[in-house]
């Protein structure tokens, strides 16, 4: 820190050095934990060529050939096959999975609901679901030790459904979150069979047991669909929220037409993974830092004390909550990994691929990589103050990728977690419980390693930085 307090470096798995691995180690240690396949020479090198279990596979962390995968050539690029596989059950008809023109035509009618002009309408509604949950603590009460990562789970969940569907989910959204971990903890890990292009009817580890969440999301959410649909054609007023907006959304450029029903509930329970997860994550690391990190938190507290969600420049009052939150997805990038599979010959940095050949552009990498950033595992939030973020390359820096396929929820994201931790820190002083910390682990997203606990106490003076 500038102020001469001790950087911090969270913790993290071991980096492999010597000889890659040979297939079965590779299988192995990509089921229980694919972040420790990175080897040291992943953090040195620019690029890493070679063969795999997934067959010719390059591994591109500088950012000349990352923005050549995802912007310049990104038309040569489609997502990888793994990613279908491990996410198809679930999303194989949303914005997510799918490619070509019924990923365009979905991409054209979604963009208009998340423009930042529609996004911050809801920051009021964000604010209010924030403020519930750092209520039902009751901190002035006593002190409390909370499973961050699973309250965080809770508030974003809370989130998405008021914003996106009135809280129509009601009752059910606790059974939602319920069978999202489930699918989360079983079926989201890369299984050896997918890698070695097993048929699909061969039975998977943790498949079977994510298919039953799998089911009883697709079950509920095309009710929920349905329902609103029936309300909306029986020309009553129906909630002014992302649900009605999704189905009213016209294809204006085309023909006019708008996304069916199965389509509609294929993104709303994309946007239920991609968005509500992630944006859990991101809090639930911001919260471990801040904990080790007093002095960064009093900043924030300093900024939430004088935060007020109704004022037109609120995001620019928060200037080091922002900084945290990106430099918190730096070092713990939610989506720590994209695959993709280069659909014609290419050349990348000097190296030719064949069409087939896997390329990954991985956040997790990319943005420890020593050639990119300065003491790149320490925690710094200062370089994404106002003053230094024009010093971070745009194709360095990746948590919600870029080009065509940037996470269309981004700014619904940054919005979400600003708020949220703006009204956690008006409350709460945020304290870790031991001094062991829990590892990263990825599992889709980049989860903890066990349950991240930490004590929450209310804050009886405004911070003074
Ligand atoms: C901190 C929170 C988030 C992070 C870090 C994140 C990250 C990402 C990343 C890296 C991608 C690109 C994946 C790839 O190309 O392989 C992506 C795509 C996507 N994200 Fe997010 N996301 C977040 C929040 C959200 C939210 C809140 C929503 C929706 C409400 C959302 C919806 C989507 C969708 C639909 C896509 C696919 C876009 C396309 O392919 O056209 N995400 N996200």
């Amino acid at each position: 820190m500038a102020d001469g307090s001790p950087t911090f470096r969270p913790r993290i798995p071991p980096r492999r050095t010597g000889r890659p691995l040979s297939l079965l180690p590779f299988l192995w240690v990509s089921w229980r934990d694919p972040l420790r396949i990175w080897a040291e020479r992943h953090f040195n090198e620019p690029q890493v060529y070679g063969h795999s279990a997934f067959g010719e596979m390059l591994v591109v962390s500088h950012p000349t050939g990352v923005r050549h995968v995802l912007t310049e050539n990104a038309a040569n690029y489609e997502k990888g096959e793994l990613q279908r596989r491990v996410l198809g059950p679930m999303l194989a008809e949303g914005l997510l999975l799918t490619e070509g023109d019924q990923w365009r035509r979905a991409r054209r009618i979604l963009a208009p609901l998340f423009t930042p002009a529609r996004t911050v309408k809801s920051a009021a509604r964000m604010a209010e679901v924030c403020e519930a949950r750092v209520t039902g603590w009751s901190l002035a009460a006593r002190a409390r030790v909370v499973d961050v990562d699973s309250e965080m789970s809770g508030l974003t969940f809370d989130i998405l459904s008021a914003t996106m569907f009135s809280d129509e989910l009601g009752g059910e959204a606790r059974g939602f979150e319920r069978a999202l971990n489930q699918f989360l903890a079983n079926g989201a890990r890369i299984d050896p069979l997918d890698v070695l292009g097993a048929p699909d009817w061969a039975p998977r580890l943790g498949r079977l047991a994510s298919l039953r969440s799998a089911r009883f999301f697709e079950q509920r959410v095309t009710a929920l669909v349905a329902a609103r649909r029936h309300r909306i054609e029986a020309g009553e007023t129906a909630p002014d929220d992302l649900l009605t907006a999704l189905l009213n959304a016209r294809d204006e450029a085309e023909d006019g037409a708008g996304l069916s029903d199965e389509e509609v509930a294929a993104n709303i329970l994309t946007f239920i993974l991609a968005g509500h997860e992630t944006t859990a994550r991101a809090l639930g690391w911001a919260l471990h830092l801040l904990s080790r990190q007093p002095d960064v938190m009093a900043r924030l507290q300093a900024e939430a004390d004088v935060f007020d969600v109704s004022r037109p420049d609120w995001t620019a009052s928060l200037p080091w909550t922002r900084a945290v939150l990106e430099e918190t997805m730096r070092l713990f990038p939610p989506a720590p990994t994209m695959a993709r599979r280069a659909l014609g010959d290419d050349e990348i940095g000097g190296q030719k691929i064949r069409a087939g050949a896997t390329v990954i552009i991985s956040p997790w990498v990319l943005q420890r990589h020593r050639l990119l950033w300065e003491e790149p595992d320490a925690f710094r939030p200062e370089r994404f103050l106002p003053e230094n973020r024009k010093d971070v390359d745009r194709y360095a820096y990746l948590p919600f990728s870029a080009g065509p396929r940037v996470c269309i929820g981004a700014a619904f994201a940054m919005q979400e977690a600003m708020i949220a931790l703006a009204v956690i820190l008006k409350a709460a002083q945020v304290e870790p419980v031991t001094r062991d910390e829990p590892r990263p682990v990825h599992q889709i997203t980049l989860r903890a390693s066990r349950p991240l606990l930490l004590r929450l106490r209310a804050r009886s003076e405004p911070a003074v930085p």
